[in-house]
């Protein structure tokens, strides 16, 4: 279903999105090599709670038979591990590395969601581009993100993008709305035909989040039920925030 916010529920969501700005604040100033993915998950999650939210992601369970609820605050995925990277004590970081981010705040009943893909040090001009489009994708798609407008406008201008800057879009895992749940309808894939998919009303909350491959759109699952990786060994990178549908263009609530 999908949900239209009333101006005190867009509070509450403002107030999740917020949390999960300043968390990526923290992130950004105390990422470096030799630190774990599990360190750096720790500090997302004393930040989260420090402001007064719960880590929405830990325990997540999506009911499939033999995937363990998700076990941390965040998902860490490094170089050619697309999402969902699980933060581990012996995954130390690399200088040269880049490390895929997304976290969950729940506050006050509403969830808030971004994602970000550091660079650790200096990498390659192709990879500064891989993951400057990847944010840029998202800033094209949303710009559709408007009343009138359809959802799959805002998936056609990300594909688009992405395809045209001679990297590939992620088919198997979208955007959604999101609310008092964390994924709520509507999806909002990454690549797609525009004119399709549900008209866009002020008051829906929706997180957009382009995943992005350097090479072909290929995944792959790991054993651990939910890291994805790059079929072709090739970089990923991942930029997403939650926004809100307005009368005139959308505001970004997870950025400060
Ligand atoms: N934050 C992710 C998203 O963008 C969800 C990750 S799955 C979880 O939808 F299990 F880690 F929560
Ligand atoms: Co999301």
């Amino acid at each position: 279903m999908v949900t239209i916010k009333s101006a005190k529920e867009i509070e509450c969501m403002k107030e999740a999105c917020r949390v999960v700005a300043l968390v990526y604040k923290e992130l950004e100033e105390k990422i470096r090599p030799g630190m774990s993915t599990a360190e750096l998950d720790k500090i997302a999650e004393i930040k989260m709670r420090e402001l007064g939210a719960i880590p929405a992601q830990k325990g997540y369970d999506v009911g499939i038979r033999g995937i363990p609820p998700y076990p941390a605050a965040t998902c860490i995925s490094i170089n050619d591990e697309v999402i969902h990277g699980i933060p581990s004590k012996n995954r130390i970081i690399k200088e040269g590395d880049i490390v895929s981010i997304d976290t969950v705040a729940l506050k006050n009943g509403f969830h808030g969601d971004a994602a970000r893909t550091f660079v650790v040090g200096s990498v390659s001009k192709e990879i500064e581009k891989l993951i400057k489009v990847t944010k840029q994708a998202f800033f094209e798609g949303i710009q559709y993100a408007k009343p009138g407008n359809r959802v799959g406008d805002i998936s056609h201008a990300i594909g688009e993008y992405v395809y045209a800057n001679g990297f590939s879009v992620v088919q198997e895992f979208q955007g959604h709305g999101i609310g008092r749940q964390m994924h709520e309808d509507p999806g909002v894939p990454n690549d797609g035909k525009a004119g399709r998919g549900i008209r866009l009303e002020p008051g829906m909350t929706l997180a957009v989040e382009p995943m992005v491959i350097q090479g072909k759109h290929d995944i792959l699952e790991l054993e651990d039920g939910w890291t994805i990786i790059t079929k072709d060994g090739s970089m990923s990178a991942h930029y997403e925030n939650t926004i809100l549908i307005t009368e005139k263009e959308p505001e970004i609530l997870t950025i400060l």
